[in-house]
């Protein structure tokens, strides 16, 4: 079979996510709400599932990590001494046409004719108003106007300055009908980008839907003029209408704490879970009375208010990250983003993410935050791209620092050996839990042939999730529902099960098609009792069932009091 396009394989993903309760749109039957979704009864699993490993590995297996579940909201002076209410922008620019807003550091360069106009006027009403202002008189001018309409402003200009007092005072008149009535002329300066090969035509249509937005309908263009542009990315790449220029737009969601809406009520909804661990890192220290090197853990909410967002679940304004603060000495700090690095990427092969789609990119110096001595970027290759899933950096005693300055509290550490005192540094790997749902989404997703009832080849989809995430570990199938024995067996089995993990009971149907459901939704086994299990064929097989494997559809036979510690051995 050969393998979808990534547009097409990213749309069977999105689509497969709904059908099957992963993902939904959030607030859907109202429409939706851009950037936003909702996980279903398999997708919280699933997320869970992730971060319940991340947590294991990250927190529980070792001595030197302890954990934190911070506040969302906290004091807004803790924004400001992190420099996000001052910093945390992105570059956004808006189309001039159609007002749709984009992120400046996202367009890709384009070349083409820029067509300028220095404006538009409706002569119509433009002489409408000359008569207005000059009850009709002044037919000279008039016909200057008419003559000179396209540059009806450099016109009334030259009156306005001339010494005739009469044409002074029809300038005066003119310009206060005009400015009385906005859709005559506009001295909006504005340009279309055409790619090679459309007409001038095309820029001028566009130019005249544009005027027409602002009131002019029945616009004559002014002052066009043209020229050959490269790598631009001034354009909207949708319509080449022009765009604004690059405005910063801080991605914090503002809010009020308390019933008054005023300045001193202001916070934000966090953008990032480290903030909490650098503000509790003193308390932390001292209840748990770690030594450097250790690290605090979070998993949590964040928001940001994304220009753009985009590819499903992978730019949203809600989503949850998985950070840990990892403090230590300075000369310690290098070392460890290494080390850091390499966990992290054994973590991603540990849920199933193949290490040749991973990538680590090495943030270069000059897009690397001024505190960063070093930073990784680490991306999986998306069908729509190879893009970052999670950052590693060390970011120096920049945090610890800025929040000892403002809150004049030491957030200084003692080593007692050397009795030294210093703002330990710290190295942060910081992951995204939505991305990594993604990631595994659309690792696992594939499409395969397996037989039918009547073993005839068909298409088969699969996830082929790691069992150690997958959302449902095992299915149980009695082979018949109406066989009382079968269906008492398989209840029996979905209850030695379930203390151990999470188990689904599916009687409805030809047992082909409840592997093919379970196959749809990742599920690693499928455990079958038929009438062997019940002796009636041979007594040796008595309490025994048949065990599915997903992925190589291989069924062994297994004794009923092995399944547990056989399941348990594959999932953990
Ligand atoms: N404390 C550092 C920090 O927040 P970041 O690179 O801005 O660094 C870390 O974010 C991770 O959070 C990203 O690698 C990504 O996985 C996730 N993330 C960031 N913005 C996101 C968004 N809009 N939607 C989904 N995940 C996002």
């Amino acid at each position: 079979m050969s393998a979808p396009t990534n547009v097409q394989r990213m749309d069977k993903i999105v689509s497969l996510c709904k059908r099957r309760g992963f993902i939904f749109q959030s607030s859907e039957i109202y429409g939706g709400l851009n950037g936003l979704w909702d996980y279903g009864p398999l997708g919280v699993e699933l997320k869970r599932n992730v971060k319940n490993y991340w947590w294991r590995v990250m927190v529980h297996e070792r001595d030197d990590i302890v954990g934190l579940d911070g506040s969302i909201l906290m004091n807004r002076v803790v924004w400001q001494a992190s420099g996000h209410e001052d910093t945390f922008s992105d570059p956004m620019v808006d189309c001039l046409l159609t007002k749709k807003r984009f992120r400046a550091d996202q367009i890709e360069p384009r070349s083409g004719t820029a067509y300028y106009f220095s404006g538009a006027v409706d002569v119509q009403r433009l002489l409408q108003k000359f008569d207005a202002a000059t009850h009709g008189g002044a037919s000279n001018v008039r016909s200057e106007i008419e003559a000179r309409k396209n540059s009806i402003f450099s016109v009334m200009a030259s009156w306005k300055t001339s010494p005739d007092l009469n044409l002074r005072k029809i300038e005066s008149a003119l310009r206060a009908e005009l400015q009385s009535d906005k859709n005559v002329v506009s001295d909006f300066e504005y340009s279309v980008l055409v790619p090679p090969g459309k007409p001038r035509e095309s820029a001028q249509k566009i130019a005249l839907h544009f005027y027409a937005e602002r009131g002019i309908e029945n616009a004559e263009l002014q002052g066009e003029r043209s020229e050959a542009i490269t790598n631009t990315t001034r354009y909207n790449p949708e319509n080449g209408s022009l765009l604004t220029e690059p405005r910063p737009f801080n991605l914090m969601f503002k809010t009020y704490v308390g019933a008054t809406e005023d300045e001193s009520s202001i916070t934000y909804l966090r953008p990032e879970t480290a903030q909490a661990i650098f503000v509790q890192f003193k308390n932390v220290l001292e209840v748990s009375r770690k030594k450097l090197p250790f690290g605090i853990a979070q998993i949590g909410k964040a928001f940001r208010n994304e220009i753009n967002p985009r590819n499903f679940t992978f730019r949203s304004r809600e989503f949850e990250q998985m950070e840990l603060e990892y403090f230590c000495r300075p000369e310690q700090g290098m070392e460890l983003l290494e080390y850091w690095k390499e966990e992290r990427l054994k973590f991603y092969e540990n849920i199933g993410i193949s290490r040749s789609r991973l990538h680590v990119l090495t943030v270069p110096n000059e897009e690397r935050a001024f505190y960063s001595k070093g930073t990784y970027d680490i991306e999986y290759d998306f069908p729509f791209g190879a893009q970052e899933l999670e950052g590693v950096a060390y970011r120096t005693d920049y945090d610890l620092s800025q929040h000892q300055k403002a809150s004049g509290k030491s957030l200084e550490y003692f080593d007692e050996e050397t009795k030294q005192k210093f703002i330990p540094h710290v190295v942060e790997p910081s992951a995204g839990v939505d991305r990594t749902v993604l990631a595994v989404i659309c690792e696992a997703y594939a499409e395969d042939e397996a037989p039918d009832e009547k073993g005839k080849m068909e298409t088969r989809i699969v996830l082929r999730f790691h069992p150690r995430i997958a959302p449902i570990k095992c299915a149980v199938f009695p082979l018949l529902k109406n066989k009382e024995p079968l269906v008492a067996k398989a209840k029996e089995i979905v209850d030695l099960l379930r203390p151990h993990m999470y188990v689904f009971y599916d009687e409805s149907g030809a047992i082909g098609r409840r592997y093919r459901r379970q196959d749809e939704i990742g599920t690693p086994f499928g455990v079958t009792v038929d009438f062997e299990t019940l002796g009636e064929k041979d007594a040796a097989l008595r309490d025994t069932v048949t065990l599915r494997e997903r992925d190589s559809m291989k069924q062994d036979r297994i004794a009923i009091k092995d399944l547990p510690s056989i399941l348990i051995s594959r999932i953990r």
